[in-house]
């Protein structure tokens, strides 16, 4: 019997399958395409980082759970050894960008010192990671991330320590990726800063949230408020402001404890995310080369504001690799109130 019209135009059951996605691999290569003296080296850079964050994010999901039980040096039922998620996903960074021919140096929260990749091997590129953060929520199967940022080698001869301390502002690029309710990667390029969902049907991050902007101000504010009696007296002020009625509508807490997270969250619903100096740590938690610094890009392209307390955080000129640094940032509007709290 011949179709109706009306069943000719069905074509499949349910909503329709989308036939020209923007993936993440094509969203890089069409960004190269408007650089006409690239070469291509930052795109095959950009996807071993995403191949590294895809085999992350199926570790982090448990899909090969008997391979994961267990704690490192641990012997599995399968009689392998076992490696906890977080050195499992450094040798993800390491062996994925080592393998992609455009890296020579590279620093990870995981390696005291930094690592060099064999000559023969060497690329223009320097990459800081920390490949998976939020080390404390990872057993209770909370969200936790990885964090990328890509330099340029500046001098000639062979990669050193120096190399790797840029500030900021010398950034080609930086992203993280989440390890949420779903995974996302969100990727700055210079211009914008552009977040992408994983589709586990097509093994592909497809661009969901186009040229993300945070809202100017928000309503919450993140940070771990257990070290309040160790603040200095302008943060302990600020949020005590926050709280307090007769300074208008409170603002919500939200505090995670993965720094990607409430990141994340910060660029999407707005607000202010802090790490302080604290009496204890005057140089805060965070680390300011795969942490502060990368986070601070996004957030700035993204039209907010990162600060150390006096500086942006991309001006500052880092001395050492695992160096720290306070942190405020978000929402300009907050992240400016906050510096004018004292
Ligand atoms: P980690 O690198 O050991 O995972 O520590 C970094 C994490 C960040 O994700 C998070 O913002 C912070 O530590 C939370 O620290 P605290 O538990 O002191 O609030
Ligand atoms: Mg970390």
């Amino acid at each position: 019997m011949a179709a109706s019209s009306g069943d000719s135009k069905r074509t499949q059951q349910g909503p329709a399958f989308d036939s020209n996605a923007m993936t993440l691999t094509r969203f890089v290569l069409q960004e190269q395409r408007k650089f006409k003296s690239a070469t291509g080296d930052l795109s095959q850079l950009l996807n071993s980082i995403q191949t590294a964050i895809k085999a992350t994010s199926s570790a982090v999901r448990k899909a090969g759970i008997a391979k994961l039980h267990g704690f490192a040096g641990d012997v599995n039922v399968q009689g392998e050894e076992v490696k906890k998620l977080d050195v499992l996903s450094n040798e993800l960074f390491i062996n994925m960008l080592k393998s992609s021919y455009t890296t020579c140096l590279m620093v990870s929260e995981e390696n005291e010192n930094v690592i060099e990749v064999e000559v023969e091997k060497q690329g223009k590129y320097i990459v800081c990671f920390d490949p998976l953060d939020g080390s404390s929520n990872i057993d209770c199967l909370v969200s936790i991330g990885s964090i990328f940022a890509i330099y340029r080698k500046k001098s000639d001869g062979p990669p050193t320590v120096e190399d790797a301390l840029q500030p900021g502002n010398q950034l080609v690029a930086a992203g993280y990726a989440l390890y949420g309710s779903a995974t996302a990667i969100v990727l700055g390029l210079g211009s914008g800063v552009n977040g992408f969902t994983y589709d586990p049907a097509i093994g592909e991050f497809v661009l969901t949230d186009p040229n993300m902007r945070v809202p100017e101000k928000g309503k919450i504010y993140s940070i771990n408020e257990g070290y309040a009696a160790d603040w200095e007296e302008g943060v302990f002020n600020y949020i005590a402001a926050k709280k307090d009625p007769a300074k208008g509508k409170p603002y919500g807490a939200r505090y995670v404890g993965s720094m990607v997270a409430d990141v994340h969250r910060t660029i999407k619903y707005g607000g202010i995310f802090i790490y302080p100096a604290t009496k204890s740590a005057p140089s805060g938690k965070l680390r300011l080369l795969y942490e502060c610094v990368p986070m601070a890009y996004l957030m700035i392209q993204a039209g907010g504001l990162a600060s150390d307390g006096k500086i942006s955080i991309l001006d500052i000129v880092p001395k050492k690799i695992h160096e720290r640094s306070p942190i405020f940032l978000g929402s300009k509007s907050d992240v400016e109130e906050r510096s004018a709290t004292k």
